[in-house]
């Protein structure tokens, strides 16, 4: 793993840091091959928009970041996981102190495979306080993802108020009555997602991107999950109902679309001498 900490090379941060006591920051998660970065506009942009909930001023840290990340690219190899965090800086209390706020970019081999499918539970009540923003503060995510692991699952699937919302770390697609339906109200704006449900419209599906109720996930012909470290991932089995998996039409049809478009949204990031 290698990183910059406020653009220099680091690989930690001082103890009073409200990202490591609170959880007090945002981040993002990239994903590079060799130079070419996913997305990298969409995810500053989210990350500009996560601090903005939070009340945290980006400012300098969207071009520090963009050029951290072109210069860790460039010391990398292969397929790269890449981590952009911005805390508020240091202070103790709940208060926020009048501190600079910090960055951390990291860069580490992205650890390949993962099922091709998914066993979900599903699992009630938001963690996250802040749905909209990617906020450091995970801990009932984890707990969550704990819940599915002991019952022999691989993800859990939020519910909220009667209505299916996202993964512990994905965004929610199901197909119901031949639509897909893409819930995101109190979820994350995945950006997986997005370029998604761009292909699926070009392909001719029809998509939905309204509320999911519980009762219609559950009488879903196909449930998938998308993320930035996963791609697209159907599900096997949501509770106790078994799911397509891999041979969900659907399914099949978007993790070839993915497949296939991904290329289109990998651009090279190069390191400016300015
Ligand atoms: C809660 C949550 N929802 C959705 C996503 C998917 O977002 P993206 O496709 O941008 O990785 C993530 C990614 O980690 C997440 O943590």
């Amino acid at each position: 793993m290698i990183a910059l900490v406020d653009g220099a090379p680091a690989t930690e941060v001082p103890v009073a840091d409200r990202g490591f006591g609170y959880g007090d920051g945002v981040f993002e998660v990239l994903l590079a091959e060799g130079r070419r970065v996913r997305a990298l506009d969409m995810h500053l942009a989210r990350l500009a928009r996560s601090a903005a909930l939070l009340g945290i001023e980006p400012g300098r840290h969207l071009a520090g970041a963009r050029a951290d990340v072109a210069r860790l690219v460039g010391a990398a190899s292969g397929r790269t996981y890449l981590r952009v965090v911005l805390t508020r800086g240091d202070g103790l209390g709940l208060d926020p102190p009048p501190a600079p706020s910090r960055r951390v970019v990291l860069a580490a081999p992205a650890v390949a495979g993962g099922p091709s499918a998914l066993r979900a539970i599903t699992a009630h009540g938001h963690p996250s306080p802040v749905p909209t923003a990617k906020t450091l503060s995970r801990a009932g995510h984890v707990v969550h993802r704990l819940r599915a692991r002991a019952a022999g699952a691989d993800e859990a699937i939020i519910v909220e108020d009667g209505l299916a919302r996202e993964a512990t770390a994905a965004n929610l697609l199901a197909v119901v009555d031949g639509v897909l339906r893409a819930p995101l109200d109190r979820a994350l704006a995945g950006i997986t997602r997005e370029i998604v449900l761009r292909l699926a419209r070009a392909s001719g599906m029809r998509v939905d991107e309204g509320d999911l109720p519980e009762v219609d996930l559950r009488r879903a012909s196909e449930v998938i999950v998308t993320s930035t470290m996963r791609g697209v991932v159907p599900l096997s089995g949501l509770d106790d109902r078994l799911l397509a998996g891999v041979e969900g039409a659907a399914g099949r049809a978007l993790l070839r679309a993915y497949a296939d478009g991904l290329a289109d949204h990998m651009a090279e990031v190069h390191e400016t001498t300015s």
